[in-house]
């Protein structure tokens, strides 16, 4: 076999190319042409100040907004250009969203939350979604507060909900916005350590946006950002 054949990397999993995103007729130009991509089972920090343009870079790989200009490749294919319906199927299978407020329900408790990824399948029969839901919820440790209600749990608890939420029916990505920037340290360090095991263990790529250091410490790799771009030191 050739030298090159063995440290050739795989097929990336994610894939952006000269993505820019312009807001308005303010013209901000969040994004200025950034290209990156992500190898099966990353963890990847995205990092920089406020207003470096990672929430944009995040809602534009998580098909919530549309770049202006370039492509984001998913397995090869590319995601802009393809139909709204393909893309609702795209984010309902492929998709886990992580959030700094968490976006639980209020209305519903614990288990209803963790399973509305699952209740847009209908051909998934019921014993089968509590079965995903029991087993998530065990694995993020929440299982003694399933049916409790969200407004009743800490910070660190809601946010282990949403990971559950988030992972509940096996997706590829995982897009967390600043997911410890709403915890204190302890708490914060927690979902880390658990966002760590479930790259290591249930294996989706993650991507996720901080301006910690301490936060982006625990990926893999860090992309560092800055006024719309990334840097390359
Ligand atoms: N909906 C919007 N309309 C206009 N400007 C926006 C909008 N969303 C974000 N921006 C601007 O785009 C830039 C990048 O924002 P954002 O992606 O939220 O950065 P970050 O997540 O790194 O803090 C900022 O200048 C911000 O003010
Ligand atoms: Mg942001």
């Amino acid at each position: 076999m050739p030298a090159t054949a063995s440290s050739a990397s795989p097929q990336p999993i994610i894939q952006v190319e000269q993505l820019k995103k312009e807001y308005g007729e303010h013209q901000v130009n969040a994004l200025k042409g950034v290209s990156l991509s992500i190898q099966p089972g990353e963890f990847v920090a995205l990092m920089g100040p406020s207003g470096c343009g990672k929430s944009t870079l995040l809602n534009i790989l998580g098909t919530l907004d549309e770049p202006t200009d370039g492509q984001v490749l998913f397995h090869g294919e590319p995601l802009f250009g393809k139909s709204e319906k393909a893309l609702t199927e795209f984010r309902r299978k492929e998709l886990g969203f992580i959030f700094q407020f968490f976006n639980l329900l209020s209305t519903l408790t614990v288990r209803e939350n963790v399973s509305l990824p699952l209740d847009l399948d209908d051909r998934l029969p019921e014993a089968e979604r509590s079965k995903k839901v029991n087993a998530i919820l065990e694995r993020v440790g929440m299982s003694h507060r399933a049916d409790f209600f969200p407004a009743t749990l800490s910070g660190g608890e809601m946010q282990r909900v949403a990971i559950a939420r988030a992972l509940v029916h096996q997706p590829k990505v995982i897009l967390a916005d600043e997911p410890t920037g709403n915890l204190d340290t302890e708490n914060g360090t927690a979902i880390l350590k658990l966002l760590r095991e479930v790259s290591e263990q249930e294996g989706p790529i993650i991507l996720m946006a901080t301006h910690s250091e301490e936060a982006a410490a625990c990926a893999h790799r860090i992309i560092r950002m800055r006024d719309g771009q990334i840097r390359h030191e």
